[in-house]
């Protein structure tokens, strides 16, 4: 088609996407060239604005590598990643859920660790946590032989892949619920944690003075169990200060653990914990579905990248 005027590039991109054989990606593409071409239409975009998007689409691929998923990062602070978990979950978004989104520091392979185990791998100083899990199906019965991944930021507030003085896959575990569906391990309590700044990201945080590039506090859980919808969730700590600002626009009620704070004295699960300690008791509901893995956003360990507060 040769094009007559601006009104008709549209028409000639949404025919050229019509002879796609597969439905439902030419379904997604005709309204994605809809909606970019109104949004630039609406925007009146200038060349020069153009060119900036493009930039900075190319450094958010730069900046990815191995350790580091900056596309994931900025899906996130523009609310992205959580919209598209809650249209996903909780019956299609009609009904509360514990699904959030999987973030970027997910890793396969994670080591698996006996009911009653613990995920620090190396010393980490830090208050500990007993983590009591429950894996129940939506009429509240429990599911048996779910597998668990969990992963956690440091009382430092940094994954063990931004954290070279960290062991390769310290505050990452896999347990298996048993027969009432109950899993538990010892761990240390998680840090609110800076996201990283030094990148296209970063420069967004600035551009719209977001007050902070902080995350709450929160630990991670990925539940695998064929027969259900994979349940990827984040359980944030209830008395964390940012819980209402998280750059990442993550935490919805149903996501906020009872964390509870035992002080000295109290006896905890296992002998020789100084406290005080902390526990936190939660029940994950999995909807019946497509047990599927997503694509792990990292495949490794970071040799040396400590993300740091936003000036
Ligand atoms: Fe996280």
């Amino acid at each position: 088609m040769i094009i007559g005027d601006q009104n008709e590039v549209t028409l000639a991109v949404l025919e050229a996407m019509e002879k796609t054989p597969d439905p439902r990606l030419r379904q997604i593409l005709t309204l994605m060239i809809k909606h970019l071409h109104g949004f630039i239409r609406e925007a009146r975009l200038s060349e020069e604005e153009f060119q900036q998007a493009c930039n900075f689409i190319v450094r958010m691929g730069q900046k990815s590598d191995v350790s580091h998923n900056e596309v994931v990062l900025m899906a996130g602070s523009l609310g992205v990643s959580s919209l598209v978990c809650l249209l996903n979950n909780g019956n299609k978004g009609q009904t509360e859920t514990s699904a959030s989104m999987l973030g970027p520091f997910w890793r396969l392979d994670s080591p698996i660790t006996e009911n009653g185990g613990s995920i620090v791998r190396s010393e980490t100083p830090g208050p500990v946590l007993f983590v009591n899990g429950r894996v129940v199906d939506q009429d509240g019965a429990p599911i048996s032989d779910a597998i668990i991944d969990v992963w956690q930021s440091s009382p430092e507030g940094l994954y063990e892949n931004q954290d070279p003085n960290q062991a390769d896959m310290n505050l990452r575990g896999q347990f298996r619920s048993d027969a009432d569906g109950k899993f538990w391990f010892r761990s240390v309590m998680p840090a609110g944690y800076p996201i990283p700044v030094d990148g296209p990201v970063g420069d967004f945080i600035r551009a719209v003075q977001r007050p902070h590039n902080y995350r709450p506090a929160h630990v991670h859980f990925l539940i695998y169990r064929p027969g259900f919808k994979t349940l990827i969730s984040q359980i944030y700590v209830n008395d964390d200060p940012l819980l209402d600002t998280d750059v990442q626009f993550g935490v919805t009620k149903a996501l906020i653990g009872n964390y509870v704070r035992h002080e000295e004295g109290e006896s905890a699960p296992v002998a020789g914990v100084q406290g005080p300690w902390y526990s936190l008791d939660y029940t994950f509901a999995m909807e019946t579905g497509e047990a599927k893995l997503p694509r792990a956003p990292i495949t490794g360990k970071a040799a040396q990248a400590v993300p740091v507060p936003a000036e």
